[in-house]
């Protein structure tokens, strides 16, 4: 079963308009031979300069949040045509940061999802469990349940990508190991298919995101069920190149 590889950074709340595109202008040549889809997903008010830095290029741009409602009283949020009048094709949601200051939950997730994919945007779900709930033996509880309400009446997994980010890997330095990162993403994809039928379960993309940098990102990549990488610190230098080219 082939998946294409995808790299996605995620600038959170980083950049400005001349840094930004400083660093793509950078990025261009170096990600040119690359084989894996390519994504930045940027702070929203960056998307049109960031879009203008990008063109010509294999990287494209996606945001880092979308609301569910089409317009409407929502201070502070985006809809999705918005998003689409930039020609946004990815869209990051319920990221761990979002969960926990900003209250979005597996219901907010999942209205988020299903207004993405109305409006033929790229939702990459993320999912992860916090460190007690490792410590607890909860992980794969927290996980199904991230999925299950998050995707809760999905009709075409196949179109949205999956990160799992386990919460204290993120910008903690502590990257889960090879092992762990590939055993939880198995579960994962086995319980996509428990879901939504072995077949389109093995046509998800599934990222691991969490500390992924220019040295391990290859062992990460090696796994069976890894598709990819959500990149948070990595993806504001130059490092973003070394890990699109893992292959090299
Ligand atoms: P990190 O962030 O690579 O800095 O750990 C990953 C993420 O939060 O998406």
């Amino acid at each position: 079963m082939s998946r294409k590889p995808f790299i996605a950074g995620n600038w959170k709340m980083n950049m400005t308009v001349a840094e930004g595109t400083k660093l793509i202008t950078e990025l261009k040549p170096l990600v040119k031979e690359a084989k894996c889809d390519i994504a930045l997903c940027v702070p929203a008010i960056l998307i049109p300069a960031m879009t203008k830095a990008a063109k010509g290029s294999k990287i494209k741009i996606g945001a880092q949040n979308v609301h569910w409602a089409e317009a409407g009283a929502y201070t502070g949020e985006i809809s999705a045509d918005m998003l689409k009048d930039y020609g946004v094709k990815y869209v990051i949601i319920g990221h761990s940061e979002r969960r926990q200051y900003f209250g979005d939950t597996n219901d907010t997730v999942n209205l988020r999802t299903i207004k993405a994919l109305e409006n033929e945007l790229t939702p990459i779900v993320c999912v992860g469990e916090t460190l007690e709930e490792r410590e607890a033996g909860k992980t794969e509880d927290v996980l199904a349940r991230q999925l299950e309400f998050g995707l809760f009446g999905i009709e075409d997994v196949k179109k949205i990508v999956i990160a799992y980010e386990p919460v204290w890997a993120i910008g903690t330095g502590k990257t889960a190991t090879d092992e762990q990162a590939q055993e939880t993403i198995a579960f994962i994809r086995k319980r996509l298919s428990k879901m939504f039928g072995l077949k389109d379960a093995n046509r998800v993309r599934i990222l691991y995101g969490g500390s992924m940098n220019a040295k391990n990102c290859k062992g990460l990549m090696a796994q069976h069920d890894i598709d990819g990488g959500l990149i948070g610190g990595a993806s504001l230098k130059l490092d973003f190149a070394t890990i699109v080219n893992y292959d090299k």
